[in-house]
Parts: structure tokens; C-alpha cells; sequence
């Protein structure tokens, strides 16, 4: 509108009043006429600015809501994956799909996708203005766009691999960055700093060296599209300037001066049309990511039609199971079959597959073949909800959450009171320590528990199973770190509470698991004994071999 209004105002001061003006205002005074102009001008700046005002916070809510669903979204679908995505997949990547990928498809929206509607509401403007004051010369205008437009898409495609390499630069450095601050402490004990800050460097010379890249081509094209446009500019000038000169009544001083500044307003947006190409493709390198993400679907999947468990007795049977990571045979169709309410002890040797055996039965992992049943109900036909509820795991990975102790005794369970809480804790043989730090309960025990001991740690992850109570509980080396006394308190406590229940016990001690009703123990992914402590060392074999190493008698 701007534009316009200068115009019309050149035309009416130099005597050239456009017919609608005296016609609306029904006067031919200049001076009266300048005025209306000027309050018109106030008025639609201020219509301006409203309209902008409203469009903006459109647009802003509108990219901050998109930006919130997509980060629940990717969020929850990342969540359900299964867990060797976790495996194969850098987290820093992951996280920086989470991030940067959902924060780059927000600017898009927020500024570019804005952009562009203003851009082409201008462009038609400018447009009709410029044809309906003169074809020819609007013709004239328009030379450049045909070769901005070209010199855009061909920007396109060259720029859009470059950005895909800074996308993975970045996720490359978040992992580095990552891991580093989550190993301080062994950087620090094996003194590594130097190694680990040339190692960060590398990885961020690479991120730069892709950012660099793409701004090498991304530099040049502004200045070029500004070039098209000067001479577009320059023969709107020269043949305008010509025609008043010429006197031949094909243009006003005032359409002249419309013409030169609507071609700016036509002309300098379409400069932004690479900025604009290059948000766009940005976007779209991080969309990709991020639909990837989302239309991947988990490998370990709810069964369609679930069967409905009604309190669960805890009967396991492993039928001819196999499973392996990558290559290598971890379970080799291995059968047994526990009955409801026994105390199982796991033993065998580091790498045997104890632990992998119990990620099996809570699905953690889908078997490469056999089958998995609990209380005769194939544990694939069952809700992983309902499976996992039904296993209390003391995994030998513990973990533990940022925030207190009591949040991570009742981690997962709803309303818990502070009295089953305390109980727990009692049982894991935790109370006394917790009650010893100044906060008690309400301690923080810092990321990843960082603030407990190894032993604290672990009585803490029994606490929280103890909690849970399901009809199936699992330790796997749930006390290999704590004292051979409080172990037996431990242990003591446990075995009360098992009591009825389906345990599992995964120990290298063999005390630990000693009194169990039976023990298995593997080798190879394969079970090679099986029986009582008792019927175990009373025949050579592995169990009586280690048995013996363990209480010191040495064999040859
Ligand atoms: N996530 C994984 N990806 C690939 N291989 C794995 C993974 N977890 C375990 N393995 C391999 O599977 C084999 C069995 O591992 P598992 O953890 O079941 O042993 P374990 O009997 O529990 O040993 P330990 O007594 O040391 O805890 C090992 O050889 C190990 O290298
Ligand atoms: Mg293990």
C-alpha cells in the first residue's frame, strides 16, 4: 500500500490527480487532497499492524504446539522401540533427532513457512499493481525472476546433501560429547584428557568443516540473485525515464516511482527464496530423521489379540529356546520348566546366557526360536504390560533415576504410601542407611544414583522390586556387591518373601543360592546341570568344581 499512496501523492501535488480521488473526496485542492492521503496512510498502517500482530501470534502458537506434539510423539515412539534399537543406535543421535531435529521443524514453521505465505500475498500484489499500471514495463520486471528461480532450484539440490552431512555432523558430536561426560571419571583415572579433547576436537572440526561447507555455497547465491534483479531494476528505470522524457503519456512520474518501488517489494523477496529454500531443506533433512523415527515400528510388538491374565501363579516353561544378538548362539535351545513358587539358583560362567535367559522371558528380546510360557500361556499372546508387571527384575545393570530415594524405591508404581516404602527398605537392608543421611528418604541420590555406593545402590534396586512384588521376582547378582553378612540379611528376608512366588536367583556366590529348591546351571547357552545343592556336589561336575574353589577346597 505504501508505494501507492507515495504515488498518488506525487500525482496529485504535480497536478496529475488520479480521477478517483476528486471523485470519493469531491475536491481539487492538492493540498486537502495531500492530507486525506496522509491520514489513509495512518490508518492502513494501522490495519497493518494489527493484521500482523494476529498473524504473528498465529503463527508462533501454532509452530510451538506443532513443535510440543511432534517431541511427545517421537518421544513415545522412541520409547516402545525395542531394546537393541537402544543397542545399535548412538544416543546422542537419538537425542539430537529429539532436539535439534524437532527445533529446526518449529523455525521452519515459525519463520519460513510464515515467510513464504507473505511472500506470495506480496508477489500477487505487487504483481497486479505492476500489470494494471503498465504490461510492458511490468514484463520487463518480471526478467529476472524465470533465472532467480532457476538459480534457486539448482541452489536446492546442491545445498540439500550438505545439510544432511551437517544433520549427521551434529549427531556425531552429541554422542562424542555425550559419552565423554557420562565416563569423566575414567577419563580422569586413566588421565585421558588429551586423548578424549582430540577426539572431541576431531568430531567438531567435522561439524564445522560440514557447516563450512554448506555456507560456502550458501554465501555466494544471495549476492548473485542480487545481480539478476539490479538489471531488472535498471531496465525498468531506463525505459520508464525514457517514456515521461519522450512525453508520450504512457506513464506518470508517480507510476514510475510505484514501479520502481513495487519491483523492490516484487524483486527483494524473491532474495529471500534461497534463505527460504535453504530453511526448507534443513527442515527437511531433520523431518526425515524424524519420520523415520516415527514410522519405524518396534520390533517387539503387542500381541492383536491379547489373552486376558488373571492372577498370574508364576509356572515358567522354556521350550526348546534359541536366541542370538548378531552371530553368535547366546541360548541353545535350552528347555526347562520351573514350577509356581520355586526358588530357582542360576549359576554357570560369565558369558553362559543367565542374564540373557531372563531378558527373554520378559521380552526384552523375541527368541530366534522356541517358545516361552508362563502358567502355560505363551508369553508372546500376552500384553508387555501385563508381562512385565507380573516379573519383578533386580537386573544386574542397575539403574537408578535422578531424584530421592523414596522416588526410587516406588519407581513405576502408583500411589505408594511411605510406609510399604519404608518396609522395603527395611527388607533390603537399606532403612538404617537412608535413615543415616541427613534427608533421610527424601535424599537425592544423584544421576544415575551417582551418590550411593555400589552396594547402596544395589540394596536400593531390591528395595524396588521387593515394592513391586510381583508373582515372578528375579535377581540377577542382586547382591554381589554388598558384605557377605548384610547378603544374609539379606537373603534371609528375601527368602520370606518369595515364599509362594516364582524366584529366580542368578549368583556366581554359590552361598547366595545354596538353599535354593533347585539349581540350574549353564554353559554355552545350554543347561548342564540340574538338581539340588546337595545332589549337585555330591557328582564331579561344574557345580561341585566351583563349589569346592569356593569354600577353598582347591581341587587338581
Ligand atoms: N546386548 C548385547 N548385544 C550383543 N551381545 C550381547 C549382549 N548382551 C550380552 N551379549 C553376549 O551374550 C552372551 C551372554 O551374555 P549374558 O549377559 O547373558 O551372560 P551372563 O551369563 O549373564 O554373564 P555374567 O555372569 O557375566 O553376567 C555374552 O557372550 C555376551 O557377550
Ligand atoms: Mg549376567
Amino acid at each position: 500500500m505504501p508505494p501507492l499512496l507515495v504515488a498518488w501523492v506525487i500525482d496529485t501535488v504535480s497536478g496529475k490527480t488520479p480521477l478517483w480521488m476528486t471523485q470519493i473526496s469531491g475536491s481539487n485542492d492538492p493540498w486537502q487532497l495531500a492530507l486525506i492521503l496522509s491520514i489513509l496512510a495512518v490508518i492502513i498502517f494501522a490495519l497493518e499492524s494489527v493484521f500482523q500482530w494476529a498473524y504473528q501470534y498465529g503463527f508462533l502458537s501454532l509452530a510451538q504446539d506443532v513443535q510440543h506434539q511432534l517431541r511427545l510423539d517421537t518421544y513415545a515412539q522412541l520409547q516402545n522401540r525395542e531394546t537393541s534399537f537402544f543397542e545399535n543406535h548412538r544416543l546422542g543421535n537419538t537425542l539430537a533427532i529429539l532436539n535439534d531435529d524437532v527445533n529446526q521443524l518449529e523455525r521452519f514453521i515459525n519463520t519460513i513457512f510464515n515467510e513464504l505465505i507473505q511472500m506470495g500475498v506480496l508477489v500477487l500484489f505487487a504483481g497486479y499493481v505492476m500489470f494494471s499500471t503498465s504490461v510492458i514495463l511490468a514484463l520487463f520486471a518480471l526478467i529476472p525472476v524465470p533465472i532467480i528461480i532457476a538459480a534457486s532450484l539448482f541452489y536446492q539440490s546442491k545445498i540439500s546433501p550438505r545439510y544432511q552431512h551437517v544433520r549427521e555432523a551434529v549427531g556425531s558430536l552429541n554422542s562424542r560429547l555425550e559419552n565423554n561426560i557420562a565416563g569423566i571419571s575414567v577419563i580422569k583415572s586413566f588421565t585421558a584428557e588429551g586423548f578424549e579433547y582430540e577426539r572431541v576436537e576431531d568430531e567438531s572440526k567435522s561439524y564445522l568443516n560440514a557447516n563450512l561447507s554448506a555456507i560456502r555455497l550458501s554465501a555466494v547465491y544471495v549476492p548473485l540473485i542480487r545481480m539478476s534483479i539490479a538489471f531488472g531494476f535498471a531496465g525498468v528505470l531506463l525505459m520508464g525515464a525514457y517514456w515521461i522524457l519522450n512525453g508520450s503519456n504512457l506513464l506518470s512520474v508517480g507510476q514510475l516511482v510505484l514501479f520502481s518501488m513495487m519491483i523492490q517489494r516484487l524483486l527483494w523477496p524473491l532474495t529471500r527464496l534461497g534463505t527460504v529454500l535453504d530453511e526448507y531443506e534443513r527442515a527437511r533433512a531433520s523431518a526425515k530423521r524424524i519420520f523415520h523415527l516415527l514410522d519405524t515400528p518396534s520390533q517387539i510388538q503387542d500381541p492383536e489379540c491379547p489373552v486376558h491374565l488373571n492372577g498370574v501363579q508364576g509356572g515358567i516353561n522354556f521350550e526348546n529356546i534359541s536366541f542370538s544378538y548378531g552371530k553368535a548362539q547366546v541360548l541353545n535351545e535350552l528347555s526347562v520348566s520351573i514350577q509356581a513358587g520355586q526358588t530357582v539358583g542360576i549359576a554357570g560362567t560369565t558369558g553362559s546366557g543367565k542374564s540373557t535367559l531372563v531378558k527373554c522371558l520378559m521380552r526384552l528380546y523375541d527368541l530366534n526360536r522356541g517358545s516361552i510360557q508362563i502358567d502355560g500361556i505363551n508369553i508372546k499372546q500376552m500384553r508387555l504390560k501385563d508381562l512385565r508387571r507380573n516379573i519383578a527384575l533386580v537386573s544386574q545393570d542397575i539403574y537408578l533415576f535422578h531424584g530421592t530415594i523414596s522416588e526410587n524405591i516406588a519407581y513405576g508404581l502408583d500411589h505408594v504410601n511411605a510406609s510399604d516404602i519404608e518396609n522395603a527398605a527395611q527388607l533390603a537392608a537399606l532403612h538404617d542407611f537412608i535413615m543415616s543421611c541427613p534427608k533421610g528418604y527424601q535424599s537425592i541420590v544423584g544421576e544415575k544414583g551417582i551418590k550411593l555406593s555400589g552396594g547402596q545402590r544395589q540394596r536400593l534396586s531390591i528395595a524396588r522390586a521387593i515394592l513391586k512384588s510381583s508373582p515372578i521376582m528375579i535377581f540377577d547378582e542382586a547382591t554381589s556387591s554388598v558384605d557377605t553378612e548384610t547378603e544374609r540379611a539379606i537373603q534371609q528376608n528375601i527368602n520370606r518373601l518369595t515364599a509362594g512366588k516364582t524366584a529366580l536367583v542368578i549368583a556366581h556366590r554359590l552361598s547366595t543360592i545354596r538353599h535354593a529348591d533347585r539349581i540350574i546351571v549353564l554353559d554355552q547357552g545350554k543347561i548342564i546341570e540340574d538338581g539340588t545343592h546337595d545332589a549337585l556336589i555330591a557328582n564331579p561336575g561344574v557345580y561341585a568344581d566351583l563349589w569346592n574353589i569356593q569354600i577353598g577346597n582347591v581341587v587338581k
